[in-house]
């Protein structure tokens, strides 16, 4: 799909030019065969769980339990194992993510599983569907990291009917502040390391070519209040005692005191 085109998109002044979009794409092209293994364990369970840590969705209640007759969205799908979660619970559900690489891998899932979802390539920041098609949309660390937020996140409440939700999980602010620049230095420390004001944009110094969005909570509240986006949730993931992870950054004894993870839930104003 080509880039978006931003004259059409509702753009806050503070957006940045979506000249990050090859260089996240030619990333994860690279880290697709990474996720492989992690997509099949995914795709296997009927309990969807989430993040870092693969917390519990009883622990979290992101997904409603009954989908049955929702359209629902997943943007930056990946390996589409959160959409196979929600077709097993009723619903019709589009997955989109520019990578082709984690497509072919989503693609022999849902054969090898036999569920009908719509895979479509593409970018959150300009999806080819039309105004208030979606009862429900989701990001776990696929829009909600890798695109700009001042982009996406109009994108997805245009594309959301009046009342639907959206949920996007991601790295938390705090762990944002904390974390240091290379991940040689090891995980996530108990000193601040970076300001809370203006986060936005990220390239991290060992991810040549690679650019990350995070806001704080502010800038979030502001973000969807302006995009006719209530807020209902704030879920702040904690790790359970026991759990694992294969990502180095994240220490298990500082995310269970406090949120390595943060899980937004707004829902699209009725007007
Ligand atoms: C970590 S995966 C997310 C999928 C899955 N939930 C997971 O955690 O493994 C990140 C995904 O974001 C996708 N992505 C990168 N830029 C994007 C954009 N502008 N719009 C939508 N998805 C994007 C990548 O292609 C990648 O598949």
């Amino acid at each position: 799909m080509s880039e978006p085109d931003t004259d059409t998109q509702p753009q806050a002044p503070d957006a940045t030019p979506p000249d990050y979009l090859s260089g996240n794409k030619t990333a994860w092209q690279e880290k697709a065969a990474d996720y492989i293994d992690a997509a099949e364990a995914a795709w296997d369970s009927d309990q969807p769980y989430w993040g870092v840590f693969g917390i519990p969705d009883t622990h979290t209640h992101l997904l409603p339990e009954d989908m049955s007759g929702m359209h629902c969205i997943e943007l930056g799908c990946g390996t589409a194992y959160v959409s196979a979660w929600m077709r097993r619970r009723g619903a019709t559900v589009v997955a989109l993510d520019p990578t082709p690489n984690q497509l072919t891998t989503a693609r022999r899932l849902q054969q090898q599983h036999g569920l009908d979802i719509e895979i479509i390539e593409g970018f959150a920041e300009s999806v080819p569907l039309p105004n208030a098609s979606f009862d429900f949309a989701i990001s776990e660390y696929g829009a909600a990291l890798w695109s700009d937020p001042y982009l996406w996140i109009p994108e997805a409440a245009r594309l959301l009917k009046p009342g639907g939700q959206l949920v996007l999980l991601t790295n938390s602010a705090l762990m944002m502040m904390c974390a240091p620049d290379y991940e040689s230095e090891g995980p996530v420390g108990e000193q601040l390391l970076r300001p809370y004001f203006d986060m936005h944009r990220i390239q991290w110094p060992d991810c040549p070519g690679q650019t990350e969005f995070h806001l704080n909570h502010g800038d979030w509240i502001s973000l969807f209040t302006a995009n006719q986006l209530v807020v209902e949730r704030l879920v702040e993931l904690r790790v359970p005692p026991g759990a694992e992870t294969r990502y180095p950054w994240a220490d298990k004894d500082w995310g269970n005191q406090w949120p390595l993870e943060e899980a937004w839930v707004v829902r699209k104003a009725v007007a």
